[in-house]
């Protein structure tokens, strides 16, 4: 894993839209798996930003990692919204090439079946990834076992805790939500894992630095030959100094 420690976010956002530029000029269809949530507001403000100054995205396929069910695409807190706001509008991404599970699917299984299809039609080029307060990666939940393929999950109350600051009452909080699962991660070409602030400093140095675990999920990206962890300074508070310290040297 590389390690990236950035003085603040806004950087941090500018150095992940970079690689993602490299990626997108490299490929004549390029195909970024993307995350919702906080952490990669900045991401996508760059994104926007390069696009503005002339990056183009028509040929660029996209692919989210989860989406809520029961949130209708246009509710405000669906990722559907969330993408449109903070990427989708703001650039000349074409609509049909941009893919995000669907929560009002009146049959998840088969949704979930579909989304993999799209999933293996489009080998990701590069998966960005948040990481949550447990550890999850996508709504990726700790468990037992990791699931491989699309699935419905039940959210971990932790989760369901860390998402209300998005919702005007806790019961509007979504329980449930369709995730990419771990196979699609891992079978991405290159993955950026991007988390920020305090609060994540614990997980990101057990995902980092202990063992793979499944009650761990974002440890399993250990395994990957090519994920670039980019950090903040609260985020990496817990990365011991020499790795803190060579990846600072590194940026
Ligand atoms: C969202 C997703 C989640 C978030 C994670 C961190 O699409 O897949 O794994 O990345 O919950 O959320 P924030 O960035 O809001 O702290």
């Amino acid at each position: 894993m590389k390690i990236r420690i950035f003085a603040n976010p806004h950087d941090a956002g500018i150095y992940a839209a970079a690689l993602a530029e490299v990626v997108v000029a490299a490929k004549s269809r390029p195909v970024l798996g993307l995350a919702t949530g906080a952490t990669p507001t900045v991401f996508y403000d760059a994104l926007v930003n390069l696009h503005r100054c002339g990056l183009d995205m028509s040929p660029v396929v996209t692919v989210n990692l989860d989406e809520y069910i029961g949130l209708p695409t246009d509710h405000g807190q669906s990722y559907h919204a969330f993408m449109q706001a903070h990427l989708f509008s703001r650039t000349n991404l074409a609509p049909e090439n941009t893919h995000v599970p669907n929560g009002m699917a009146a049959d998840l299984a088969a949704e979930c079946a579909r989304y993999d299809d799209v999933i293996r039609r489009n080998p990701i080029d590069l998966q960005v990834l948040g990481i949550g307060v447990n550890g999850h990666i996508g709504f990726n939940e700790p468990d037992d076992l990791l699931l491989s393929r699309t699935h419905v999950v039940q959210l971990r109350q932790e989760t369901v805790a860390a998402n209300a600051r998005f919702f005007p009452r806790m019961e509007d909080v979504p329980r449930r939500a369709i995730t990419m699962g771990v196979q699609a991660i891992l079978q991405a070409e290159r993955i950026i894992l991007m988390a920020f602030g305090e609060e994540k400093a614990e997980i990101v140095a057990r995902a980092v630095l202990g063992d793979v675990r499944t009650d761990v999920p974002a440890s399993i990206l250990q395994l990957h030959r090519d994920v670039t962890v980019v950090l903040d300074l609260q985020s990496a508070r817990l990365l011991p100094e020499g790795k803190a310290g060579s990846a600072r040297e590194g940026y």
